[in-house]
C-alpha cells in the first residue's frame, strides 16, 4: 500500500548559474557524489517503496533528463506537467491517481533536491509516520530543529504537553518574515518543515475538497481519464487552469489534523549556496572548492565552483560564493545568496 510522489520540477534559481532552467539542480550532482540528487532521492524512497510505486512529479521539459538519470524509470511512473503551478497542483493530481488505483493507500510526498545523509533513520522515520497514517487520518509532516531564523522554510508549532513522538500541530506558518521566525525559534515549541509528508490518500483528498475546492473540483473532473490513456490529453488541458499555490499555503496552514514528527537525521535542503558550503569540506581558511584548480591568498570562507580546466586565482576575499560557467562568472557575498534568483532575472533580462 506504500506509494510515493517526487516532486521535480522546480527550477533552482537560487542556485544559477549551476542550476538552469533547462537542467535544474536536482539532476546535478551538487556535492561530488557521483550522483545527482535525484538519483539519490529515488534510491533512498525505494528503500521502503517499490519502485514501481514511486511517481516523479515534473515539467514536460526534463522528461528525457529523468529518463536518462532514473535507469528502469516506466512512462506510467513519471507524470508530466504542462506548466508550472507550485507543489498543491501537482500533489493533488498525483493523489487522485494512486487513489483510483489503491483507495487504501499511504503516499509520502519528497522534494527530489534535498540532501539526507543517515538513509536507515529516514527509512525509520518514514515506516513510523506510515503506521501512524494507517491508524488514525492525519496529515504528517517531519520536523527539522531550526538552527537560525531562516525565512525560506515553513515553521511549525507544536504541542509540547503531547507525550508520544508524534506531536499535534498548533499552527503552520509558511516563509515568515524575519522577525516572527526569531520570534518563533525564541519561543521553543518551533520545528523547520521538511517539506516531507505523508498521508493517507483518501485523507488528503478530503483536506484538498475542504481547503482548495476549486483546484478539487477542477482536477476531480478528470478522474475517469487518469491512469488512462487520454490522462495526459486531460493534464495538458486543465492543468495550467490549475491556481499557482503550494501546498504549505494551500493545505497545511489550513487543515485540521495536522501532526509532525520531529526527526534527528541530518536534513539540509540544499536551497541555496550556503547550505551547500555547509556540507562541503572546507580547507584550513574555511574555504570550500568543488572542483577548481585553485591558489587560494588571505581568503577565508568563500566557495569556489568551477567545472574548467582554468586555474583560478583568488587573493583577500573572505566570505563570496565564486562560481565560473561557461557562459557565466558570478562573484556574490555569502550572505547576499537569496539575491540570486532576483540576479539571476537581471542578467537575463540585459543579456
Ligand atoms: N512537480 C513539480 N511541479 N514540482 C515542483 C514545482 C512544480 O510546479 N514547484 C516546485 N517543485 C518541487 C521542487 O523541485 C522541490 O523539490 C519541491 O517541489 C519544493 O519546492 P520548493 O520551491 O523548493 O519549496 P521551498 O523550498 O520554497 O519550501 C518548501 O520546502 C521547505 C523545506 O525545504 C516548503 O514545504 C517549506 O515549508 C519547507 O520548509
Ligand atoms: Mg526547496
Amino acid at each position: 500500500n506504500y506509494y510515493a510522489v517526487l516532486m521535480a520540477g522546480g527550477v533552482g534559481s537560487r542556485f544559477w548559474p549551476v542550476s538552469r532552467a533547462a537542467f535544474p539542480k536536482q539532476f546535478h550532482d551538487m556535492l561530488g557524489t557521483g550522483e545527482t540528487l535525484i538519483q539519490r532521492t529515488y534510491k533512498r524512497l525505494s528503500k521502503i517503496i517499490p519502485p514501481q510505486n514511486i511517481l516523479i512529479l515534473t515539467n514536460a521539459k526534463y522528461d528525457e533528463l529523468v529518463k536518462e538519470q532514473l535507469e528502469g524509470i516506466t512512462d506510467q511512473q513519471i507524470i508530466l506537467e504542462p506548466a508550472m503551478r507550485n507543489t498543491a497542483p501537482c500533489i493533488l493530481l498525483s493523489a487522485l491517481k494512486i487513489q483510483k488505483e489503491n483507495p487504501d493507500a499511504l503516499m509520502v510526498v519528497a522534494p527530489s533536491d534535498h540532501w539526507i545523509e543517515d538513509e536507515a533513520a529516514f527509512v525509520k522515520d518514514i515506516q513510523a509516520s506510515f503506521d501512524a497514517c494507517q491508524r488514525e487520518d492525519m496529515l504528517m509532516t517531519l520536523g527539522i530543529t531550526p538552527t537560525f531564523p531562516n525565512t525560506g522554510y515553513g515553521y511549525i508549532q507544536y504541542d509540547q504537553n503531547e507525550a508520544s513522538q508524534i506531536k499535534p500541530v498548533l499552527q503552520f506558518t509558511e516563509k515568515p518574515n524575519v522577525k516572527k521566525a526569531e520570534a518563533f525559534i525564541k519561543q521553543g515549541n518551533y520545528l523547520w518543515n521538511a517539506g516531507i509528508f505523508i498521508w493517507s490518500v483518501s485523507s488528503i483528498v478530503q483536506a484538498f475538497q475542504q481547503n482548495l475546492p476549486k483546484m478539487f473540483s477542477l482536477l476531480y473532473s478528470g478522474i475517469d481519464y487518469l491512469n488512462s490513456e487520454k490522462e495526459q490529453e486531460f493534464i495538458n488541458s486543465e492543468y495550467p487552469k490549475a491556481d499557482n499555490i503550494s501546498i504549505d499555503y494551500g493545505i497545511m496552514e489550513n487543515a485540521e489534523d495536522v501532526r509532525v514528527l520531529p526527526v534527528n537525521f541530518d536534513w539540509n535542503d540544499l536551497g541555496a549556496w550556503g547550505a551547500l558550503y555547509d556540507k562541503l569540506e572546507k580547507d584550513a581558511n574555511d574555504n570550500a572548492v568543488v572542483k577548481a584548480k585553485t591558489v587560494l591568498r588571505e581568503s577565508h570562507g568563500n566557495i569556489v565552483k568551477t567545472n574548467r580546466e582554468k586555474v583560478v586565482v583568488i587573493d583577500g576575499l573572505d566570505n563570496y560564493i565564486v562560481v565560473d560557467e561557461e557562459d557565466v562568472l558570478i562573484i556574490v557575498p555569502k550572505n547576499k545568496e537569496q539575491d540570486i534568483k532576483k540576479i539571476r532575472s537581471q542578467a537575463q533580462e540585459k543579456y
